[in-house]
């Protein structure tokens, strides 16, 4: 395979790509969203997907995601943007059945072999998920960005939301957090080359064994953590479920390296954002390491699943996903709304 950089064609790649939050809810607020009783799941809640009713046992779960990249290597970065689409259907506790390429690529600039490994990544992602990719759509556009619009099916009882937790529910997150700022790192030359292709295996992983433990343990809720970082997906759930949500951020898995490149002072835009969205509803303990403070907020890319589990099930559930493979840790709790202003206590 001839040299290329794919890292070379982009300011931003990954989830980090993402508009803001806070603007993002901007430029939807507005919009004339219909409602029908079949839409069991909307834009009300910021939930990962879109959910659709279609009979008594059946509703089909609909997600899109795609970004520029962000790793050199186009196999690479194929694999992790099909991986990173297809997890919403895994945080709805849901099946994916089918997928459709999303491409945007400079056949002008770049060779289409590049296009070619980027493909390749995700058909592979794709068949190993169980699903079939049944098409997709191209537009000539620099940089390059890849991506999936995926179809997936739940049992309509069975659909885990991102606004259901439950006071006394433990907080389990499924993959150590950091991969913003090692992915930063990287293109500034400052992250160690084993610590990147750690933080890259993370990212290939699909949270599909995640999501099917989730759904045997009846787990009460759930989302993916991406682009808006820990504290932000938190926070969507802590809102959604009207509750708060306490967070240990010495309990938190950190991928390697990650600390020490916040520590040089390593931090992307994407969390000055993120902590922006959040910190008005979020009560910081006055001690709190600033590094670990700005991990909280790293934008993830294919990050693991946040699950709200019932505390008597928590720890079986751990368990499970670490044989599973997944760097899983308890890193909170689900309280009582504290204050009406304050939805996460992080400490
Ligand atoms: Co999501
Ligand atoms: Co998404």
């Amino acid at each position: 395979m001839e040299d290329i950089d794919l890292l070379k064609s982009i300011e931003h790649g990954g989830c980090s790509a993402k508009l803001s939050p806070s603007d993002l809810a901007k430029v939807i607020g507005g919009l004339p969203f219909l409602k029908k009783k079949e839409l069991l799941v909307g834009t009300e809640t910021c939930d990962d997907a879109a959910v659709w009713k279609i009979n008594d046992d059946t509703a089909i779960i609909q997600t899109t995601d795609f970004f520029p990249p962000l790793c050199s290597d186009p196999y690479t970065f194929g694999q992790i943007a099909a991986a990173n689409a297809l997890s919403d259907i895994y945080s709805m506790g849901g099946k994916a059945i089918l997928a459709l390429n999303l491409v945007m690529f400079p056949a002008k600039d770049m060779k289409l072999n590049v296009l070619r490994q980027i493909l390749r990544g995700g058909a592979e992602k794709i068949a190993e998920a169980g699903a079939v990719l049944a098409g997709g759509h191209t537009i000539d556009d620099t940089p390059p960005k890849y991506g999936l619009a995926v179809t997936g099916i739940v049992h309509p009882d069975k659909i885990i939301r991102n606004s259901s937790a439950i006071s006394g529910d433990k907080l389990i997150l499924t993959k150590p957090i950091g991969s913003g700022v090692l992915l930063a790192g990287n293109k500034i030359g400052e992250t160690d080359s084993h610590d990147l292709e750690t933080a890259l295996n993370y990212m290939m992983k699909l949270n599909k064994s995640a999501s099917e433990l989730m759904i045997k343990y009846n787990v009460n809720c759930a989302t993916d953590i991406t682009g808006f970082g820990l504290l932000g997906h938190a926070f969507e759930i802590a809102k959604g479920s009207n509750a708060t949500l306490k967070i240990d951020l010495h309990k938190i898995p950190l991928l390697q390296g990650a600390y020490d490149l916040v520590d040089l002072g390593c931090i992307p835009g994407a969390s000055f954002r993120n902590l922006k969205y959040v910190e008005m509803k979020t009560d910081f303990n006055n001690n709190l390491d600033y590094n670990l403070k700005m991990l909280s907020c790293d934008a993830q890319t294919s990050g693991g699943l946040l699950i709200c589990c019932p505390e008597s099930t928590a720890q079986n559930l751990v368990k499970d996903l670490i044989a599973a493979g997944y760097a899983s840790s308890i890193i909170g709790e689900v309280v009582p709304l504290i204050d009406e202003n304050i939805n996460l206590s992080v400490y």
